[in-house]
């Protein structure tokens, strides 16, 4: 009999999840399982509601993403009600989405991968976190607690709350910026630049060349990519544009939001809640690490993968180094921290020009909307990866379809195989130690994952069971979809 080593829970990811890892009789591994054991199911339980109410109802998806949910929940709406946002909405609300990024590009870097790097990959649990980078380099601890804070700051000047935000809304954005309150972000934007800045620097001189064996071998598969560009030129775009899915050998397609039920297929299997994307077009999805089929990943590297351009200067920059060492497509999974700070300093740089812009203090930033019976469907990208929300409504707007697949449901099955492969290449004859199995770890945090946003399958199987008891514990009634 072989035996099976869990790891539970994954720790340094948002959400919940365990690995299981089958070896077999020699101690070699046959197969792995990244189990996500949580289940939000906001698919079903937004039907029936009022569409304009959704953007506002999606945010509690997630304490981690609600301005992905929310932005994109509002796109959704804006095409239900088919309507085109004034500019200067429009450019709130990629505002609001590039303050969010840095937020989360920094969570991840510094609280969630950073860990495995500036403390070392092998090193006792007991310092390989948070703690004990802020033990090893404070001063630069205290900058990004302070950017964090910043990052919030100025989504709450901007929207009057940073969490759970309700400004943007069906037919552009609900709150006007002054021109005192843009003043006081331009500072603050510029000083999550500096941190943008010193934060890729940093990683180049002092963490990757360190790490440059593991990033060659550690999860690497071959898949394709998908990500937004702006459509025609195919600059990298977070809020709007065409998605392009990108083949292992660098050919792509790009296709509209409406076009993305003939590209991507959503499969299912028994013992997750999360769903497997695949593209369509290459038939029956397969996992298999040697013959990978219909396989694509979402985030940070796919993103930098297939743009052929960012907008800001010092991105722009670090892409073409990035692309000259690396080649395009890259397939190193570990490459998406790297990919993770470019888009860092992207946004960082991106915020304060659009702060900067003369039309983001514009009164004219809603118009109404009418309920009809329609489909709309809304896509943005999301720190996590490409997010997709598509509603329908009936004549009076009452919401009758929900369809979301989350970024990082679409990596679903390359976080499934870059742990196989981790997993597979250092796990040998029964041997294996904490380092190792911490490996595997990192193997996932590269993908950033956000489970609490991705677990949405309710599909085809027994997905709740309630037992009401008595006093006693005695079972009265079992009920189950
Ligand atoms: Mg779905
Ligand atoms: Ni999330």
């Amino acid at each position: 009999m072989g035996k099976t080593i869990v790891i539970e829970p994954v720790t340094r990811i948002e959400g919940h999840a365990k690995v299981t890892i089958q070896l077999d009789d020699a101690g070699n591994v046959s197969d792995t399982r990244v189990n996500v054991v949580e289940l939000r199911g906001f698919e079903k339980f937004c039907i029936g509601r009022p569409v304009e109410e959704l953007p506002r109802i999606v945010t509690s998806i997630c304490g981690v993403c609600p301005w992905s949910h929310h932005l994109a929940s509002a796109k959704a709406c804006d095409a239900v009600f088919g309507v085109e946002i004034p500019p200067a909405a429009k450019k709130l609300r990629q505002l609001a989405n590039s303050i969010a990024f840095t937020e989360e590009h920094i969570l991840h870097f510094y609280f969630l991968a950073g860990a495995d790097f500036i403390m070392g990959p092998d090193a006792d649990y007991s310092v390989r976190n948070v703690i004990g980078i802020a033990g090893k380099v404070p001063e630069v601890a205290k900058t990004v607690i302070r950017c964090r804070h910043l990052g919030a700051k100025m989504l709450e000047i901007l929207s009057g709350k940073s969490i759970h935000p309700v400004a943007a809304v069906p037919g552009g954005f609900s709150k006007v910026l002054t021109s005192e309150e843009r003043d006081m972000m331009i500072p603050m934007a510029k000083e999550v630049l500096e941190l943008a800045k010193f934060s890729i620097d940093f990683a180049r001189k002092n963490i990757f060349p360190q790490y440059i064996d593991a990033i060659k071998t550690l999860g690497v598969i071959k898949t394709g990519f998908l990500g937004t560009v702006k459509k025609d030129d195919g600059t990298l775009d977070l809020y709007d544009g065409v998605l392009r899915m990108m083949q292992p050998d660098g050919s792509y397609e790009d296709f509209t939001y409406e076009q993305y039920t003939d590209y991507i297929g959503e499969h299912i299997e028994p013992w997750t809640y999360m769903k497997f994307p695949y593209m369509k077009k290459a038939g029956k999805l397969s996992m298999d690490l040697n013959n990978p089929v219909g396989v694509y990943r979402t985030n940070t590297l796919a993103r930098i993968n297939v743009c052929d351009k960012i907008r800001t200067p010092l991105a722009q920059k670090e892409l073409e180094e990035f692309r000259s060492e690396f080649g395009r497509p890259v397939q190193l999974t570990l490459l998406y921290n790297w990919a993770r700070l470019i888009e860092l300093l992207y946004n960082a740089e991106y915020a304060i020009q659009l702060l900067e812009d003369p039309e983001i203090t514009s009164k004219d930033i809603r118009i109404p909307v009418k309920p009809r019976a329609a489909r709309g469907i809304g896509c943005i990208e999301a720190p996590r990866g490409t997010l997709i929300h598509d509603y329908e409504t009936d004549e009076n707007g009452i919401v009758t379809n929900v369809n979301l697949i989350v970024g990082t449901t679409h990596n679903n099955a390359p976080i499934n195989m870059s742990v196989k492969k981790t997993a597979t290449d250092l796990i040998k004859d029964g041997n294996y130690d904490q380092g190792i199995l911490n490996k595997v770890e990192m193997a996932i945090r590269a993908y950033d994952p956000c489970l609490s946003c991705a677990t949405h399958n309710l599909d085809g199987r027994i997905a709740v069971k309630l037992d009401i008891m008595d006093a006693s514990g005695g079972i009265i009634q079992t009920l189950q979809n």
